[in-house]
């Protein structure tokens, strides 16, 4: 197989630009090459160097564009695909005015298929690589999913939605049966090509106890699946779930009594949280993934970046696809940026960028694996194009170094910046 050799500006990351201000962590190289073989980066330095010691590879020119990581989603809904943008409700309503009926049409697995494809090439046209998805309590919405990504060689995380009360009875399983088809599922899917998978419970209020102890257990038996839930997105949310476990101190012990939290748990989310939960979070080491545009449309609330980075708590940004207002990874940045000034924190564009690609990747756990340029890493990229309308073009031009030339981008910038996208070494979206 020939190798190939990227050419453009790159932009790569040697640590994270929360913890050691970004001048340190971020590396920009205006002639920067990455070399790719067998789906894997095998080098990446100055363009001139790597063309000189491999004559052989096949070279790609994007000239003044920006190679980046692919974009890294760490929390949506896949079946929320067709619902996106639905006006006017709160998260309880919004749940069932609008997502339990879409996700009920996915017991028909044709119709699975056609949305699992139309999620998965949407995120890729907007230069996101690898999803973490929601399924439906349906096992046939999984294999929909994981067949969908397969066929596109993506690396993708997922698991069956489980829900055994609070919600409609086509939309319900028991904590048995959602107990042995995530495990089924898990066995067919987890570590197959690329494929992982997520032992999923909705959020507490859709599943009894003995739901939430069904999949705790069933977590033991599987220590290196990942957990993915909801935690504390809004408050009328909290309230509910103090009623319905009252003998619970907070939200996070109402999964934390089932084992449900862990190294590798997800929590989506996580607005409203009590200091004790924030204090547990961190001593497990759990992860929680910010959904910047679902906040704001949903009404959520404002996610505070700045004290859960300084609490040393892994934090990854998603897209939350539908109750998300974008698929874009880049409005989910500006959406990030917009809620950290309201908190007087203004992210940098490289701690942006690092949230979007080696944040949610280190969330995920895979981070060496996806979301970098790093040698040995999945050859999962992303090239933007810093000029992608006049209105971005006029700003960009200005620019007096990248960070001035980029953020016009993740603030403006839509599907029509992503100049190219390479999965694992293969372009899939070369634009003319
Ligand atoms: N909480 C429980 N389910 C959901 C969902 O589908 N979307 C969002 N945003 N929050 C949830
Ligand atoms: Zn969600």
């Amino acid at each position: 197989m020939t190798k190939t050799l990227l050419i453009g500006r790159t932009l790569r990351f040697s640590g994270d630009p929360f913890a050691a201000p970004w001048t340190e962590t971020a590396d920009v190289d205006d002639r920067g090459g990455v070399l790719i073989d067998a789906g894997r980066i095998v080098a990446v330095d100055n363009a001139d160097t790597l063309r000189a010691a491999h004559p052989d590879a096949a070279v790609t020119d994007h000239g003044p564009r920006l190679i980046t990581a692919g974009f890294v989603d760490a929390h949506m809904h896949y079946p929320q695909t067709g619902i996106i943008a639905s006006w006017g409700k709160r998260l309880i309503d919004w749940l069932n005015g609008y997502t339990f009926p879409e996700e009920a049409r996915f017991a028909d697995p044709a119709h699975a298929a056609q949305q699992a494809g139309r999620a998965l090439d949407l995120a890729l046209a907007h230069g996101t690589t690898t999803l973490t998805s929601y399924c439906t309590i349906h096992p046939g919405s999984v294999d929909a999913f994981f067949e969908a990504a397969a066929a596109r060689d993506m690396r993708v995380i997922a698991g069956k939605t489980c829900m055994d009360r609070n919600a409609p009875d086509d939309l319900r399983d028991t904590a048995q049966s959602a107990h042995d088809d995530s495990k089924a599922l898990l066995e067919r899917w987890h570590g197959r090509g690329r494929a992982l998978y997520a032992i999923t419970p909705r959020f507490s209020p859709t599943s009894t106890r003995d739901q939430l102890q069904a999949l705790g257990a069933l977590w033991a038996d599987h220590p290196d699946c990942l957990m993915q839930t909801h935690l504390s997105e809004q408050t009328e949310e909290v309230a509910w779930v103090s009623e319905l476990f009252p003998e619970a101190r907070d939200y996070l012990e109402t999964y934390e009594r089932a084992g449900l939290i862990g190294p590798r748990a997800l929590f989506g989310h996580a607005i409203h949280l009590a200091p004790r939960e924030i204090a547990r979070l961190r001593e497990v080491g759990a992860a929680l993934v910010h959904c910047p545009t679902s906040n704001t449309f949903i009404g959520s609330g404002l996610f505070d970046m700045a004290a859960r980075k300084a609490d040393g708590i892994r934090v990854g940004l998603a897209t939350d696809t539908g109750g998300g207002s974008s698929f874009s990874m880049l409005r989910t940045m500006a959406a990030a940026y917009e809620i950290g000034q309201l908190a007087h924190h203004p992210l940098h564009p490289a701690q942006l960028m690092w949230l979007a690609t080696e944040g949610s990747a280190r969330a995920l756990h895979l981070g060496g694996t996806i979301g970098t340029l790093t040698p040995g890493a999945e050859a999962d990229l992303c090239v933007l194009d810093l000029a992608s309308t006049p209105a971005i073009a006029q700003r960009a031009e200005r620019a007096e170094d990248l960070w001035e030339a980029l953020f016009p981008t993740i603030m403006m910038g839509d599907d029509r910046a992503i100049a190219a996208v390479y999965v694992a070494g293969r372009a899939v979206l070369p634009r003319a």
